[in-house]
């Protein structure tokens, strides 16, 4: 019983850890590293700094950024981001 206890701790600190990660659903555009943007070649997310990506996130959550005229898309990704959820990708992807 002990042992099951120890694993399933275990299990929920790994997954919290995995969960602190950028979410998949930014892969597709900007990669597993934010290095690229399908979309605008001249955005590269992991050149920003920490404190840049929070800003833009929260921008792009608010609706009021839109700095390559495709802010509403990034709206539909950011919209549902908490706090923590910028914080990890800006620890992740800048500099
Ligand atoms: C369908 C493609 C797509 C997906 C998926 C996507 N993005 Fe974006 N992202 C864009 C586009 C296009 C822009 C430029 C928007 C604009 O005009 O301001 C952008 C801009 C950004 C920027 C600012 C980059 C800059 O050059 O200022 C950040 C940071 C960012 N995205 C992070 C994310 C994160 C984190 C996710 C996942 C929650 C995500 N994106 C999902 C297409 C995407």
């Amino acid at each position: 019983m002990k042992k099951i206890v120890i694993t399933t701790v275990a299990i929920l600190a790994l997954s919290s850890t995995l969960m602190a990660a950028v979410p998949a659903a930014c892969n597709g555009c900007h990669g597993a590293d934010g290095a690229k943007n399908t979309m605008v070649k001249e955005s590269v997310p992991n050149s920003m700094k920490k404190a840049d990506i929070v800003a833009s996130l929260n921008g792009y959550k608010a609706g009021t950024l839109n700095k390559y005229g495709k802010g509403a898309m990034m709206k539909n990704f950011a919209k549902n981001l908490t706090d923590a959820d910028i914080k990890a990708i800006s620890e992740a992807w800048g500099k």
